[in-house]
C-alpha cells in the first residue's frame, strides 16, 4: 500500500488491520518426529508452506506443558512447552523462521483458567497460604436447597450453586484434599483463576511480560468473558445453556481487569490483542477496544456462529443446522458497519466444524463454494482468519462412535443430552454431532497423497479423513485452478487493495436469499463483490448500483460476468469487481 500521511491518519492504519492471519492447531498440523502428534519443528517445516500462501501472522493454539485434558487450553506451566510439541529451542526457532520471512506469530492466552496440575492450583487446594484465594473455592450447600447439576461430591452436598459448564455437567467439582468445591467453567480439570486476588493479576501480568520480552508479537485471549463472574456467585436462570452463564460471563469488573493488564503489559509492545468474546454484541464490544477502551485491538464475536443452532444453543439437539442468508447478512453486517469495532473475520476454527461443509456444499460444489468462502473471508471489514485446512477445502467427516470423538465439549455434551432423556444413545445424535463437534477441525492436515496424507509417519493421534488422496496440499499446489491457489491470489489482492481493508462497507440486495452483495469504498476506490451463496442459479438486481461494465479482480468461474448488474451468477459463484 502506498504510502500517505493524511489518509494513514484518517483510515488510522496498522499493521494487524492490513495482515491476514493464518491459523495453526499443532497437534494436527504437522509432526516431525514421527510420533504421531503435530509439533512446533513440524510448523517451523511448513513456514516456507505459510509464506508461499501469502500469510502475514500465524496464530498458534497453545504448545504449553500441558496435561492436554482440553488439547493445551489446560496449561501446567506458563512458561514452558509441552513435551509432545517440543522445546523452548524449538519455539524460539520458529519465531525466527517467520520473522526471517517477515511473519509474525501470536499465541494463545489462557488465563481465565489453568490446569489443575498447575502449580498454583495444587498449593491452592493444599491450602497453601499464598495461593489459597488463586482460585473460586466455596463451600457446598445441603443437596436439598440445590438444583439438579450435580457433580460427585460427599453425601448429602450438592455444588456451591446451580451453574453448569460449558463442557456439560456443573460448573463445579468437589475436591477432597480441601474439602471443598472449585469453579471451573470448562472441563473439571480447568479450574478458574480468581481475578478478585491482586496476587493472580499480578502473577499474570509479570507471565505475559516473560513471553513480551522472548519477542512474540501479540496473544489471542482466550474466553475473556468469563474473566469477572457476578459478586456473590448467584444462582442463574436454569434456562440458560450452561445455565448460570449470565452470572459467569462480562461480569462487572472486567473492564477493570482488562484495561490494567493492557497497562502493564501490551501496552509497552508493538504487539496486537485479539480476544475471544464469545457472547458478545455490538453494542457492548467498542468499550474493549482501542485507547480509550480497554487497549485491546480487536475481537472474535460469534454471532453468527451461533445462526444455525437450535433454540438451546450449539448443544441442543433439536431444531439445528438450518440458517438464513439474510439473517446471516444482518448479523454479519452489523459487525462490518460498526466503524469503532475491529473483528476477527472468520467462518471456522479448531472449535468449529470445516467451513466448506457447515457454510458452502462439500458434495455437488465442494471447489466453487469454498472459494466462494474464501472471498468472503478475504473482502470484509476486520483481519482475515484462515484456519488450517480450509485452504484446501476440508470437509468434515464421519465420527461413527462416541469412543472415535476425542474433544471433551462434544463428549459432555452427548452425555447431558442422553442424561436429559432427549436422546437414548450417540447414534440417535450422530448426524447432529457430526454437525457441530469440534472434532471436525482437529482431524491432521491433508499434505500429500501419501500414508496418512503426509502429516506423520507414524501412527496419528487421531484419524486422517479418508478424502486426503484427493483433498491434499501437493495435488492443490499443483493446480493453478486449486482453491488453494484461489487464497493465494485472494490474499495478495487484499495485501495490494487498501479498500478492501478500510473501506466502507455496504451491503445490497438484503433480502435476497442467495446473494450476499456488498461495496467497500475508500475516497474513489471501490470494490463489488457479489457472491452467489446458493446451489440455484441467480440474477443480481440490486436498486440504484451504477455500475455498467467492472474489471473483475477475482473470481471462481473462468469467464464471470462484465457487468455484474442484471447477470445471472452461477451456483456458488463469487467475483470480485473494481471500478
Ligand atoms: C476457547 C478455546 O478456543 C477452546 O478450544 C477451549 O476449549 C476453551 N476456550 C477453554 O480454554
Amino acid at each position: 500500500m502506498g504510502p500517505d500521511d493524511t489518509a494513514d491518519d484518517r483510515l488510522d492504519r496498522r499493521w494487524w488491520k492490513e495482515a491476514v492471519v493464518y491459523q495453526v492447531y499443532p497437534r494436527s498440523f504437522n509432526d516431525s518426529d514421527g510420533d504421531g502428534l503435530g509439533d512446533i519443528p513440524g510448523v517451523t517445516e511448513r513456514v516456507g508452506y505459510l509464506d508461499a500462501l501469502g500469510v502475514d501472522i500465524v496464530w498458534l493454539c497453545p504448545v504449553y506443558d500441558s496435561p492436554m485434558a482440553d488439547n493445551g487450553y489446560d496449561i501446567r506451566d506458563y512458561r514452558a512447552i509441552a513435551d509432545e510439541f517440543g522445546t523452548m529451542a524449538d519455539w524460539e526457532a520458529l519465531l525466527s523462521a517467520l520473522h526471517d520471512r517477515d511473519m509474525r506469530l501470536i499465541m494463545d492466552l489462557v488465563v481465565n483458567h489453568t490446569s489443575d496440575e498447575h502449580e498454583w492450583f495444587r498449593r491452592s487446594r493444599r491450602g497453601d497460604e499464598q495461593y489459597e484465594d488463586y482460585y473460586y473455592w466455596r463451600d457446598g450447600r445441603p443437596v436439598d436447597e440445590a438444583d439438579d447439576a450435580t457433580n460427585e461430591g460427599p453425601p448429602g452436598e450438592a455444588p456451591p450453586n446451580n451453574w453448569g459448564s460449558y463442557m456439560g455437567g456443573s460448573a463445579w467439582s468437589y475436591d477432597e484434599g480441601r474439602g471443598q468445591w472449585y469453579l471451573h467453567s470448562f472441563h473439571e480439570k480447568q479450574p478458574d483463576l480468581n481475578w478478585r486476588n491482586p496476587d493472580v493479576r499480578d502473577a499474570v501480568a509479570e507471565m505475559v511480560t516473560w513471553w513480551l520480552e522472548k519477542g512474540i508479537d501479540g496473544f489471542r485471549l482466550d474466553a475473556i468473558q468469563c474473566l469477572s463472574k457476578a459478586d456473590g456467585l448467584p444462582d442463574g436462570d436454569p434456562n440458560d445453556a450452561p445455565v448460570g452463564l449470565a452470572q459467569f460471563t462480562y461480569g462487572p469488573r472486567i473492564h477493570e481487569y482488562l484495561r490494567e493488564l493492557y497497562e502493564r503489559t501490551f501496552a509497552n509492545y508493538d504487539v496486537t490483542t485479539v480476544a475471544e468474546m464469545s457472547g458478545t454484541t455490538v453494542e457492548m464490544a467498542a468499550d474493549y477496544l482501542g485507547e480509550d477502551g480497554d487497549g485491546l485491538h480487536s475481537l472474535i464475536q460469534f454471532e453468527h456462529m451461533d445462526i444455525d443452532a437450535g433454540p438451546g444453543g450449539r448443544w441442543d439437539p433439536e431444531g439445528w443446522g438450518e440458517w438464513s442468508l439474510p439473517e446471516f447478512k444482518r448479523v454479519l453486517s452489523r459487525w462490518q458497519r460498526a466503524d469503532d469495532v475491529w473483528t476477527a473475520t472468520y467462518l471456522g476454527n479448531h472449535d468449529q466444524p470445516r467451513i466448506v461443509s457447515r457454510f458452502g456444499d462439500d458434495e455437488a460444489s465442494r471447489e466453487a463454494s469454498a472459494k466462494l468462502l474464501a472471498t468472503f473471508l478475504l473482502t470484509t471489514r476486520g483481519t482475515p482468519y484462515v484456519y488450517q485446512g480450509d485452504e484446501i477445502g476440508m470437509t468434515n467427516t464421519d465420527f461413527e462412535t462416541l469412543d472415535e470423538l476425542d474433544d471433551p465439549m462434544t463428549v459432555g455434551a452427548v452425555e447431558d443430552i442422553i442424561e436429559s432423556g432427549a436422546a437414548d444413545s450417540y447414534e440417535d445424535l450422530r448426524a447432529f454431532v457430526n454437525y457441530t463437534t469440534r472434532d471436525q477441525s482437529r482431524t491432521p492436515m491433508q499434505w500429500d497423497d501419501s500414508a496418512n496424507a503426509g502429516f506423520t509417519d507414524g501412527d496419528p493421534w487421531f484419524p486422517v479423513t479418508d478424502t486426503y488422496r484427493e483433498v491434499n496440499v501437493a495435488a492443490a499446489r499443483a493446480d493453478e485452478d486449486s482453491i488453494w491457489h484461489y487464497y493465494r491470489r485472494a490474499i495478495e489482492l487484499r495485501h495490494e487493495s487498501p479498500v478492501l481493508v478500510y473501506g466502507d462497507y455496504d451491503l445490497h440486495v438484503p433480502d435476497d436469499e442467495q446473494l450476499f452483495a456488498y461495496t467497500r469504498t475508500l475516497d474513489d476506490e471501490r470494490a463489488l463483490v457479489v457472491l452467489n451463496w446458493s446451489g440455484e442459479r441467480a440474477t443480481f438486481d440490486p436498486d440504484g448500483l451504477g455500475v455498467g461494465d467492472a474489471r473483475v479482480a477475482l473470481a471462481n468461474y473462468d469467464d464471470p460476468p462484465t457487468a455484474p448488474v442484471g447477470s445471472e451468477f452461477r451456483p456458488y459463484e463469487a467475483a470480485i469487481y473494481r471500478y
